[in-house]
């Protein structure tokens, strides 16, 4: 029978060196982010053992859940309870990261069992309900949101240089990222992606010397910069001596609520001199540099309650516009910024919200507002490569999972590249989102 009859939990180290199960982490946290159990003992890893949300699976999740029996691909069901067990709004009793990892171990649990397969195939989409060996957690999930087919394969977003609170130079913006939007294929991103960052390295290496070549959190280099235009200048020359111009498109996460103080961003937080940038000052470089620079998306440039500059910025903005710190995967901020068109992206973090399926109906909302869906790791990452199978499950046609460049952050590339032959293999249609990689879904 498929039911639940066992459900263990373990420290383990995320890219940090901190502890978590198999749940990331961030530095760059928002607000509004659901609560994840940190267990404040000084005397052991600073302070941030999980050990209090290890025992909270143990001693209480695991024989509730098991009471309950539930089907282990009734996954709706059995988040619902965990969150009625919690109480919360925040998850703050249990942990968001106690509860995720049993969400995500019962999404896998759900995927093994072919008879919950069957289940969701005949009874939710009948045209689909072909019979296989194996199911794959992306089509588990797939048929669990109810994403049309054909597979999207995701443009994948590098985040190749590093600021922010993400690394020791003194930029002030976060992320870098270049995206391979004129590939012909994932793999075939990850190849330019890939060649892009080594080429980057060259470039860094002659013009500040070895030093500069050590990476940041999300596996991008932070070199001695500090301004935006120096780090996309240096974007622009690896891509040039690629041959790659027209084909690799940037994005940026400025991360802003990191340096925004008394309603003013200073984008000298990391220097001895600040640099105080009102809003409108923010909106006007944000408009040069998407005038002068192939910027295609655009992360988090205004602070999570500066509603007022988000609303007036996107009335202007031709680009995608992500809310992360924004929204916290919430389906409250979501609506609330659909209301005040505040941004016309969701990054989704599973992390941030604490189970899969509301992580699935916050993607689900975005798309009703026609906005695109944006999945990302955490900076504080694991090896555990779930969103791999989540980004081709919601159809969201883009991921940002870091550099091509430390275990972490590959992991998912490769669990990517590894689902795009499968989809081959079984001769299923699929394309790479490409120039299109926000509007797979928009309505
Ligand atoms: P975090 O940052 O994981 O450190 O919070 C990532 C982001 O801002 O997108
Ligand atoms: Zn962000």
């Amino acid at each position: 029978m498929s039911l639940i009859s066992a459900i263990t939990a373990a420290q383990r180290l995320d890219s940090r060196g901190v502890f978590k199960a198999i749940v990331p982490s961030g530095a760059s946290k928002g607000d509004y982010e659901a609560v994840e159990l940190r267990d404040g003992d000084q005397k052991t890893y600073h302070g941030q053992g999980v050990l209090k949300a290890i025992s909270n699976v143990e001693t209480i999740i695991r024989p509730a859940l098991i009471a309950e029996k539930f089907k282990v691909f009734d996954l709706e069901s059995i988040d619902g309870f965990m969150r009625k067990l919690d109480g919360t709004s925040d998850k703050s009793k249990l942990g968001a990261n106690a509860i995720l990892g049993v969400s995500m171990a019962c999404a896998r649990a759900g995927a093994a069992a072919k008879v919950g397969f069957r289940f969701l195939a005949v009874t939710k989409f009948k045209t689909e309900a072909y019979r296989r060996k194996d199911v794959p957690l992306y089509d588990f999930i797939r048929l669990l949101s109810g994403t049309p087919l054909p597979y999207v394969m995701p443009v994948p977003f590098f985040n190749v240089l590093n600021g922010g609170m993400h690394s020791g130079n003194s930029m002030a913006f976060q992320e870098f990222m270049i995206a391979p939007v004129g590939a012909k294929s994932f793999t075939d991103a990850v190849r330019m992606g890939s060649e892009v960052y080594q080429e980057l390295k060259s470039v860094l290496k002659s013009k500040f010397g070895g030093s500069a070549i050590g990476v940041g959190d999300e596996g991008g280099f932070a070199p001695p910069i500090s301004r935006p235009e120096e780090a996309l200048d240096l974007l622009i020359e690896a891509v040039e001596r690629c041959n790659y111009t027209g084909k690799v498109k940037f994005g940026i996460d400025p991360a802003s609520q990191e340096f925004l103080l008394d309603r003013f961003y200073d984008l000298g937080f990391k220097s001895s001199d600040s640099k105080k940038m009102s809003s409108a000052d923010m909106q006007s470089l944000y408009h040069e540099l998407i005038k002068k620079y192939p910027v295609v998306l655009l992360e988090d440039p205004f602070g999570q309650d500066d509603w007022e500059s988000w609303t007036e910025f996107r009335k202007t903005c031709k680009i995608e516009l992500v809310g992360d710190d924004l929204l916290a995967t919430n389906v409250t901020r979501i609506k609330t910024a659909g209301e005040k068109k505040a941004c016309n992206a969701l990054l989704l973090k599973i992390n941030q919200i604490g189970t899969i399926t509301e992580a699935i109906e916050a993607a689900k909302l975005a798309y009703s507002y026609g906005w695109s869906v944006f999945v990302s790791h955490r900076s504080g990452e694991t090896t555990d490569d779930f969103i791999a199978d989540l980004t081709v499950a919601l159809g969201t046609g883009h991921l940002k999972s870091g550099s091509p460049c430390r275990g972490e952050r590959v992991a998912k590339y490769n669990r990517l590249m590894d689902i795009e032959q499968e989809l081959q293999t079984r001769s299923v249609k699929s394309s790479y989102a490409g120039e299109k990689f926000g509007q797979t879904r928009s309505v």
